[in-house]
């Protein structure tokens, strides 16, 4: 193993790109048609991987924009507590709207996201998460494009941080918990 911090691999840089792939396509067949760009709106600062990837295989006119809100302290521990430390760029008012998270887990993160966003009147709001961690969830969320589905293990990664480390690395691995 590269880094010592990581237990095993959960997930293969193929099992990635295939599950990327299968949600472009999903996207893509989803807003055809659609009459303006579809925004694309990743949560920094896990999810900008998997944003990079994703929008290359929407195959539709799209603008990206990002949103910076933050729960975690550097533990595993979510606080609970979500701060917005940058707002969008553009209006999102009347506009088809994708949001793009790494990871739910306990869905807080989200569904206050999904509020705040939604007191914008886009014309449709949708999410799309890489990967879903439901054994934890407290807050509902309806997730309209899933990648993979984890069991309750701490997972780093592919834009996913322990301590705003391993975000680089190009697997999904399981942190050794000692
Ligand atoms: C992580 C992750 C999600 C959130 C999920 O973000 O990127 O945004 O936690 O947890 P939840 O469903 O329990 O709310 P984090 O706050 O660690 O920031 P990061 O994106 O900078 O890694």
């Amino acid at each position: 193993m590269p880094d010592t911090g990581i237990e095993r691999i959960l997930i293969t840089e193929e099992e990635i790109a295939r599950t990327v792939a299968r949600l472009g396509d999903a996207i893509t067949t989803c807003y055809a048609g659609i009459d303006r760009e579809l925004v694309v709106i990743g949560l920094l600062r896990g999810s900008f991987v998997f944003m990079a990837d994703l929008i290359r295989v929407i195959r539709l006119p799209l603008v990206v924009d990002f949103l910076s809100v933050s729960t975690y302290g550097d533990g595993t521990v979510s606080s609970g507590e979500l701060r917005m430390t940058k707002d969008l760029e553009q209006s999102i008012e009347d506009r088809d709207v994708l949001l793009v998270e790494d990871i739910v887990d306990t869905g807080h993160t989200f569904s206050k996201v999904l509020g705040l966003m939604q007191a914008r009147r886009p014309r449709s709001l949708k999410v799309c998460t890489f990967l879903d961690k439901p054994s934890r969830r407290t807050c509902e969320v309806a997730i309209d494009f899933c990648g993979i589905t984890i069991p309750n293990e701490f997972v780093c990664g592919y834009g996913l941080d322990f301590a705003q480390r391993y975000r680089n690395l190009p697997y999904v691995g399981v942190l050794k918990t000692d």
